[in-house]
């Protein structure tokens, strides 16, 4: 759920079809049809309103008098041959009352929004209408943008499935994979794949039509492509190629677009779709919210089903670690083991399933010269087989749960006590997981009846909140919190951050209960806290950071970025920030020395991009690493590169070990594992030029190591990695090399998994590549001679930074203390912490980061290049003057 909608490389690669004059449909419209017609703004395949039958504003829909006139322009009705039973389950969905209005909307409007309850049907109907009305005759496609991949995969498969036409026709494309083929009619995608394909066409002409789902997540890829297509739409209007839009939300909240005169000049018709929601009793939660709302959940999952009438359960937790574990507590729970269901295969080892499914990551034969692998004896080091502390805790909890029993308060509501059935406290509960990065054939599982005999659990992220409805829920388990990414201004850094919903999103996820009867939702906080959320979450794009976003503008040629037409857009300070960073990666062209003046710059924010910023913005990574994999391309640096950027972009490689101990044996096994993990650090990091790569060589090393042993549990358990984020990296590190390939072929990379180690001089230049990639992120070490007080001692100096910054002691290069470093965060707890901390040469850095040296004299003309040759840079007459000293103001450094 983190990482939906992140722009791909490898998004749609066929071409589009050039798409013919709209009036052309059926290849049946006369040929004397003058072609200024089809600029006129209704213009649309509609029966309603035919081409080339100027038809009364009033004209009904498909009359029989509009079917009988001779076939100057026949209505299109594209045939769909659905089963009975799935068109009476479709008769059933509240859009379909509102076919006729939104068709009719359509035809007359360029752009149209549709706003409706979660399950009313909106996802799965509207590229149906669209379909029977012909707007994917002529090879042209109806596009549909999803926020979550979840989302676009379940999606197509159901609407392929409702119409009774193959995935070659009704399919999907996300970051990762896809079915779209010549034959495609409905494109099911996330919003970062769109994205990526208006760079290859930006009048998109192989849609006749797009769908923006959504809306309202106000993801930040939605955002953008809202305000690119209010653009383009002109644009292919003016062709007379025209596009329609539908921008369909699941709230009523959709002023900022329609109330936004920069997006859309006419406000667009707001087509609201009544739903038969049935009441959802709401039951708050009467003491304070626990911390622990993971156990919470489990209990109240627990109390409902032993207590309450059959309806499928829905839980909201944050992540999907919080959700797996959850579903082991309640398998255990309620066990289903005595029968095996169809559907629920017996899971595959987690060694086994890690290697499936990669293309290119097979193994490989081993090469001579391995990582160096732990030389350590385990015999005084007791391995924690996997997860089990953690299960032994849970099955203590679970026994202390059921001797509670029904001491739990659980506020049965209303229809509670309706003498309804009561359940057989001892019929298993079917108990599914769903999250983004779920397999989307697990995904579907959701999708299906429950097996005879039992009811369905689902636990779930967000994703269940709008995006998927699951049929047969009445009752709502919501923990209140969501997971977000958190940007801190000051650090640059983004992190995730469990924090409360807002009131919209607790709402929404009160109304899954209701689909299909009367439910309950119950709040595992109080109604005081509820009281306090935020009314509505706000969008993405003003919460984080966008050098990302306006790379990619940039890379479309929309050079002032602060005139795009953004739904919300993000704060001055945030689009300025972005427009220097990549001006000092590279990535954007400086503006004139003369022009150089803050003041013009934030009035203009114009600069264009440069062939280095091309490049990057076709890597799927944030702007800094994709400049080091843009300059990796020497000296056989990029695996390496590739490695290390993955591993960076894949948070927390290693355990979290510092954790609280509950028992004196568990502590003394931490400590153990601590210790060693600890050696294997300086292992992996190294000696002399690889030392100075610091904590990155340490990422190389441990990932080096961990494929070489074949990337096992065990190797992953008993050094201290999380296997999950190692498996992470792999795939990223295949991704990588696909978009490394596809922008320099002649590299020729192929994922080799088992990397031989980097040699000396590679080492070197990767701390060069770092270097330049996290310029912004440079400190300079405090000079023991000026130290005026104690509180500098040890310390660094960054450009933005006030305070001390220290190296982190988890930090290979904690003693080591260069005098110059970057890194990759810096994390505030007791102290500022710098963390994945790498050193830096100072002569390196007048050339590689001039940006951010003030030069007492004037930079030679052309500015000093880096000698690759010679291995290092050469010397530079001028002497750079770096920031002031923070005890001694006046003075300048070096
Ligand atoms: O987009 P919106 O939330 O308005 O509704 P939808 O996703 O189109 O769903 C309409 C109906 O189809 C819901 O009642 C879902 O339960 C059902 N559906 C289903 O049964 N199986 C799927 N794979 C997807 C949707
Ligand atoms: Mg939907």
């Amino acid at each position: 759920e983190e990482e939906e909608g992140e722009s791909s490389a490898e998004s749609e690669l066929e071409e589009a079809p050039v798409a013919k004059r709209v009036e052309a449909t059926e290849g049946m419209a006369p040929a004397h049809l003058p072609p200024t017609l089809s600029g006129a703004g209704g213009q649309s395949p509609v029966p309603s309103n035919p081409a080339g039958t100027p038809a009364a504003p009033s004209a009904p829909p498909v009359t029989a008098s509009a079917l009988a006139r001779p076939p100057a322009k026949p209505a299109i009705f594209i045939p769909v041959n659905r089963s009975p039973e799935m068109q009476e389950e479709r008769l059933k969905l509240p859009i379909l009352a509102e076919e006729q209005v939104i068709m009719e909307a359509v035809a007359e409007h360029p752009i149209v929004i549709v706003c409706g309850e979660t399950g009313s049907g909106k996802t799965t109907q509207v590229p149906q209408f669209l379909y029977e009305a012909g707007y994917s005759s002529d090879n042209s496609i109806i596009g549909v943008t999803e926020p979550r991949r979840v989302a676009a995969v379940a999606m197509s498969q159901r609407v392929a499935k409702e119409m009774n036409l193959s995935p070659r026709v009704v399919s999907y494309q996300i970051r990762y994979e896809g079915n779209v083929t010549e034959e495609t009619r409905i494109k099911f995608m996330t919003d970062g794949v769109l994205l990526k394909e208006i760079q290859k066409d930006f009048l998109l002409l192989k849609y006749k039509v797009l769908i923006i789902d959504e809306a309202h997540e106000r993801s930040v890829y939605t955002d953008i492509l809202i305000g690119l297509l209010s653009r383009i739409v002109c644009l292919r209007a003016k062709r007379h190629l025209p596009l329609k839009l539908l921008i369909m939300s699941a709230t009523l909240r959709v002023e900022d677009f329609t109330q936004n005169q920069r997006l859309f000049a006419q406000p667009p018709p707001v087509i609201k779709v009544e739903s038969r929601q049935f009441p959802v009793t709401v039951h708050f939660n009467k003491r304070t919210p626990l911390e622990d709302y993971s156990g919470e959940c489990f209990r109240k999952v627990c109390k409902i089903h032993r207590m309450l009438p059959a309806g499928g359960i829905l839980v909201f937790l944050t992540g999907q670690a919080e959700v797996h574990a959850l579903c082991r507590r309640l398998r255990r729970a309620f066990p289903l083991a005595r029968h095996r269901l169809p559907g629920n295969p017996k899971p595959k080892p987690l060694a086994q399933e890690a290697g499936g499914g990669q293309p290119g990551l097979q193994s490989f034969p081993q090469k001579s010269r391995p990582f160096t692998l732990p030389q350590i004896s385990l015999d005084n080091y007791s391995v924690l087989p996997v997860g089990e502390g953690d299960e032994d805790r849970e099955a203590e909890m679970d026994e202390e749960e059921e001797a509670l029993g029904s001491d739990l308060d659980l506020d049965l509501g209303d229809d509670g006590a309706d003498g309804g059935e009561q359940p057989d406290a001892s019929i298993p509960l079917h108990v599914l997981p769903l999250y983004s990065l779920l397999a989307p054939e697990k995904q579907a599982q959701v999708f299906q009846p429950p097996p005879e005999g039992t009811r369905l659990c689902v636990v779930a992220t967000n994703v269940a909140e709008t995006s998927l409805t699951i049929p047969g829920i009445k009752y709502v388990v919501d923990c209140g919190k969501v997971k977000k990414r958190h940007y801190d201004r000051v650090t640059g850094v983004s992190s995730f951050r469990v924090t409360w919903v807002s009131q919209a999103s607790a709402d929404q996820r009160a109304g899954r209960a209701g689909r299909t009867e009367p439910g309950h939702c119950y709040r595992l906080y109080s109604s005081a806290v509820f009281e306090d959320f935020e009314k509505f979450p706000p969008p993405e794009i003003t919460r984080r950071p966008v050098e990302d976003l306006i790379l990619q503008m940039k890379a479309l040629n929309i050079e002032k970025v602060i005139n795009f037409p953004f739904p919300t857009p993000p704060s001055i300070e945030a689009l300025i920030a972005a427009e220097e960073l990549l001006i000092a990666l590279g990535a954007l062209q400086a503006p004139p020395k003369t022009e150089r003046m803050k003041q013009l710059q934030r009035s203009r924010l114009s600069c264009p991009i440069t062939v280095l910023g091309r490049t990057m913005a076709t890597f799927p990574v944030a702007p800094r690493y994709a400049k080091m994999l843009a300059l990796s391309r020497q000296h056989g640096c990029l695996p390496y590169a590739i490695t290390i950027v993955a591993a960076m972009t894949v948070r927390e490689l290693f355990e979290e070990l510092d954790r609280p101990a509950a028992s004196d044996e568990e502590l003394a096994k931490l400590k153990g594992k601590r210790a060693r993990v600890a050696q294997m650090k300086r292992i992996w990091a190294g000696q002399g030029a690889s030392l100075k790569l610091g904590d990155l060589m340490v990422l190389l090393g441990a990932v080096g190591a961990c494929e070489y042993s074949g990337c096992s549990l065990q190797f992953c358990e008993a050094n201290g990695l999380r296997y999950k984020a190692m498996m992470e990296i792999r795939r990223l590190r295949g991704q990588l090399t696909t978009a490394v390939n596809a922008v320099c072929p002649e590299a020729g990379l192929f994922v080799d998994p088992k990397m031989q180690p980097p040699s000396e001089s590679q080492v070197t230049y990767l701390r060069q590549i770092v270097t330049a990639g996290l310029g912004d992120h440079l400190a300079r070490r405090v000079q023991s001679e000026d130290l005026l007080d104690e509180k500098w001692k040890n310390a660094y100096k960054t450009p933005l930074l006030d305070e001390p910054v220290f190296i982190h002691p988890s930090s290979v290069l904690f003693k080591e203390l260069p005098d110059f470093v970057v890194y990759q965060e810096i994390v505030e707890t007791t102290k500022m912490y710098m963390k994945g901390v790498s050193t830096v040469e100072v002569q390196w850095i007048p050339v590689l980061l001039p940006s951010y040296c003030q030069f007492d004299k004037p930079l030679e003309e052309p500015p000093p290049t880096y000698c690759p040759e010679k291995g290092r840079v050469q010397c530079h007459q001028a002497i750079c003057v770096f920031w002031a000293d923070p005890c001694a103001p006046d003075r300048v450094g070096w």
